[in-house]
């Protein structure tokens, strides 16, 4: 087990998901399609055809899973609400039926004792909205924030702790910018509008979460990017990647602005006339904390020579196409992720360093292997060590005063891992996707068991 002494006596460990990796029941209740229903269902766009229209029959089985949850001894469980529930156009009167599901489920935390932590955007745009124009139409963010205060009015008794948008930089460059994700766009000057949207719909999200709920916990959750200059690279690929990867959102959120680097690196791309007057300010509203999901980390060069033209290489990062990601050094997780636990503890310490007033939580961390079943248990080391490292080096980053206080594990079970479909497995619950049912792992007990030390630790103590 990792050390974990120096972490605060209410460090929440908990476990994330998002609604329509494990939801299913995808025509249930009135709920309207997502962008992610329209794009599984595209011939070619993920793995095997691969939906999420059973994905773990969570809508049917969430009872079953939260008695898991609270066997675990989770503090905390992170879930996206998904927008098509609760206004199937993307607009208009909240459905009955979808408010009375997260109900549910946030009754049945609080129930076992599990503290809820709630993300409106976890990427399941109500399609509606996507024909007219989706990310790319300001009017979204509009359409974002009324939903958020009719989610609050209703939920917002009993969540304490809100998530506007999860890794809006997946929505609008895996989604605009190399068409990886839905909506499958592919064009530079979209993405960067699209950012901009997202940013704009979490500022309107903030103010109308804090309007329903004065006392309500507001955070994003980024996924920031670690990337570093290839030893002896001359280009300034790191800082041209920190731009259009971090600093596009950290820029106007935190700062108010957006950089200057960044408009300039981008200015043969968009004059960012999309940016109107008064935009920064409502972007930039205080936050209670910073949600960080982390995975992996990059090395950056110059492509090579004759392959430094090609725009497709770099799609996701408009500006970037002379430059190229470095193979990964082995070990790799099922992903093809390196496992680098030291980045996860620099970039916590260089957070706290720069947004020294924002607390932090690690609201995403795991790692998806090839999981075998040994007479009926998963003995998954891999993800265990994987676990540990990175828990270990959470730790390290708040004995050197970064102000951490949780970490989510990615992910609670197996799921609908988007374009690559049912074939990765991030739970630390394993899910037969025949017959649903569910089988702890050994990694779910070890966090389990690691859990509970450090709360007998802390009682000890107190
Ligand atoms: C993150 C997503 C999450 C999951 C993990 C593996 O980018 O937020 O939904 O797919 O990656």
């Amino acid at each position: 087990m990792p050390p974990t002494s120096g972490l605060p006596a209410d460090f929440l460990f908990g476990a994330a998901t998002a609604a329509y990796q494990i939801e299913g029941a995808v025509a249930v209740d009135g709920r309207g399609a997502s962008i992610w229903d329209v794009f599984s269902h595209t011939p070619g766009k993920t793995l095997n055809g691969d939906t999420g229209d059973r994905a773990t029959d969570h809508y049917h089985r969430w009872a079953e899973d939260f008695d898991l949850v609270a066997g675990l001894g989770l503090d905390a469980y992170r879930f996206s609400i998904a927008w098509p529930r609760i206004q199937p156009d993307g607009r208009g009167a909240a459905r009955p039926e979808g408010l009375a599901f997260y109900e549910r489920l946030v009754d049945g935390l609080l129930d076992r004792g599990v503290q809820p932590v709630a993300t409106l955007y976890h990427w399941d745009l109500p399609q509606a909205l996507q024909e007219e124009g989706g990310w790319l139409s300001r009017e979204t963010a509009s359409r974002f924030a009324d939903y958020a205060v009719r989610v609050a009015d209703v939920l917002g008794d009993r969540i304490r702790l809100w998530t506007t948008l999860n890794e809006p930089w997946c929505s609008a460059f895996l989604g605009h910018g190399s068409g990886e994700m839905a909506p499958g766009l592919r064009d530079g000057e979209s993405a960067l509008r699209a950012a901009h949207h997202l940013n704009l719909a979490h500022g309107l999200g903030v103010q109308a979460l804090r309007a329903s709920r004065p006392d309500a916990e507001v955070s994003v959750t980024l996924n920031l990017h670690t990337v570093r200059d290839a030893p002896g690279s001359k280009v300034d690929g790191a800082r041209r990647v920190d731009a259009v990867g971090n600093r596009v959102f950290t820029g106007p959120m935190l700062r108010g602005e957006y950089p200057a680097d960044l408009l300039r690196d981008t200015a043969a791309i968009t004059d960012w006339s999309f940016v109107h007057d008064g935009d920064l300010a409502v972007i930039a509203q205080p936050l209670d904390s910073l949600g960080v999901n982390y995975y992996h980390s990059e090395l950056v060069a110059p492509a090579p020579a004759g392959e430094s033209a090609d725009p497709d290489a770099m799609a996701a990062f408009p500006g970037c196409a002379d430059l190229r990601f470095l193979p990964y050094e082995p070990p790799l997780t099922d992903m093809g992720w390196n496992i680098d636990p030291d980045a996860l503890e620099e970039l916590l310490v260089d957070l706290h360093t720069e947004f020294p007033g924002i607390p932090l939580m690690v609201t995403e961390n795991g790692a998806a292997f090839p999981d075998v079943v040994t007479e009926g248990r998963v003995l998954d080391d891999d993800r265990i060590a994987y676990l540990s490292s990175h828990i270990a080096a959470t730790v390290r980053a708040v004995n050197r005063g970064a102000d951490v206080r949780g970490y989510f594990a990615w992910s609670l079970l197996d799921n609908f891992e988007w374009a690559l479909g049912y074939s990765k497995r991030f739970g630390l619950v394993r899910v037969d996707y025949d017959t649903f049912e569910r089988t702890v792992k050994d990694s779910g007990i070890w966090y389990r068991d690691l859990i509970r030390t450090v709360k007998a630790g802390a009682d000890d103590e107190g």
